[in-house]
């Protein structure tokens, strides 16, 4: 003990494994679907974010099976895995344990419930900042702000004291093995604890009080996942995002067009390697631009062979895929065809149907619009036709 104190390293362990009794929805609180990521997904960013942090030990239930997928999406070498046990001390014992072989005796260990996304920065550096030599622990807390009553038979029988009283928060970080021993003493004792400070002051140990945020909210009951989308929002964790698309074909030999996957009977064809659907190729382009994926020749190479004549709507049903996966869904799109004929009035609901099921999203979010250039131009003189879309992203509620 006599080593270098700012050799000392810090750990996190995120007990992961509870039921989610009190929260009643059909998968665990911590995978409840958040702003388009699992809650346990936000919870564990905001830690990874912190590179004072060594690694996290996320501890889950046995035979969760939503937990290696989401840590592959996470893909941090800093994530390792222990498993839960049937209460929320036990968990964090099992995280403390898996720690065994890496942590010093010394090394600071944070706790931090999975159940709380919404853990902000300068809370989390707060807290670190805390733990300095000759400090037995820190915790977040809150001082309680409303007046208290002791209820009796359900009417309000005495007015609690509210001066020192504190709303307990975490994370909490005390030593790694004065942990251990804190919470080996509580299960031996068969004492149930609800938090670390509780089996630390169960042996006289205190932790400094450090005031965390009011933004650091506990998800228990199924309306506060509402409250901490709106707080992660205004955290600025999402933004809505725009894109456009244009294109252009020409028109050659054929009997048809094809527009939003409808054909349309016309003097010619167009000239293309795929089905030369300007509507979709707008709108493709529209969304990987919302993206920041580039573009449609990107993704569909009209030189690769098996593009050769291809239904666009696979491009466009690939590209939803790609919008899903990003957390995002469409908010509206837009699309304008320029073109002198053929008239695409009595198409227009069949196109928006079209792409309505290739999104996955309502048809009232498409708009199908047409317009002539008036005769100028190589789309008034007949040359070819055109498109342009305009999207708007948002990200994906549950
Ligand atoms: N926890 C755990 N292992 C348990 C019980 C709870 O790792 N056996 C975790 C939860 O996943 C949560 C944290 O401890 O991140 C705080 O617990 P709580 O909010 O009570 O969650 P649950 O126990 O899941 O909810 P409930 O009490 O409503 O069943
Ligand atoms: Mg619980």
């Amino acid at each position: 003990m006599t080593g270098s104190r700012a050799a000392l390293r810090l750990w996190a362990i995120v007990p992961a494994a509870g039921r989610g009794e009190r929260f009643t929805a059909d998968q665990p609180k911590q995978y409840a679907p958040l702003l388009g990521a699992p809650m346990l997904e936000w919870t564990l960013r905001r830690l990874l974010a912190e590179a004072r942090i060594e690694a996290i030990v996320v501890v889950v239930a046995p035979q969760d099976e939503r937990w290696p997928p989401l840590a592959q999406r996470l893909g941090s070498t800093r994530l390792l895995t222990a498993e839960g046990g049937a209460d929320r001390q036990t968990s964090v014992l099992n995280g403390l344990k898996r720690l065994a072989s890496l942590a010093q005796p010394q090394d600071w260990v944070l706790v931090h419930d999975a159940a709380r996304p919404c853990l902000t920065a300068p809370e989390l550096g707060n807290l670190i900042d805390a733990l300095v030599p000759g400090t037995s622990g820190a915790m977040l807390g809150a001082p309680l702000v409303d007046t208290l009553k002791r209820e009796e038979d359900g009417m309000s029988a005495a007015t609690v004291e509210r001066q020192g009283l504190w709303r307990a928060l975490t994370p909490q970080a005390f030593a790694y093995a004065a942990l251990m021993e804190g919470l080996e003493d509580a299960a031996r004792a068969g004492a149930t604890v609800t938090d670390e400070a509780q089996a630390m002051e169960r042996r006289g140990v205190r932790a400094q009080l450090v005031a965390g945020s009011a933004f650091n909210i506990k998800i228990t009951q199924a309306a506060d996942l509402l409250a901490a989308a709106r707080i992660l929002q205004s955290m600025g964790a999402t933004a809505m995002r725009i894109g456009q698309g244009f294109d252009v074909h020409a028109f050659g030999a054929g009997n048809f067009v094809t527009l939003g996957g409808v054909r349309i009977l016309h003097s010619n064809g167009v000239v293309a390697h795929s089905d030369g659907d300007v509507v979709i190729h707008a709108l493709c382009d529209a969304l990987l631009g919302a993206l920041a994926r580039g573009d449609i020749g990107q993704h569909f190479p009209d030189t690769d062979p098996r593009f050769r004549g291809a239904d666009s709507r696979v491009f466009l049903r690939d590209v939803a895929g790609m919008v899903r996966s990003a957390g995002l869904q469409l908010v509206n799109a837009d699309i304008t065809v320029i073109a002198e004929a053929p008239r695409i009035t009595a198409h227009r609901a069949a196109i928006a149907a079209n792409l309505a099921a290739d999104l996955g999203v309502d048809v009232q979010r498409i708009n199908i619009k047409a317009t002539t250039t008036e005769r100028l131009g190589f789309i008034g003189r007949a040359e070819g036709l055109a498109a342009q879309a305009v999207v708007l992203l948002d990200e994906l509620r549950a």
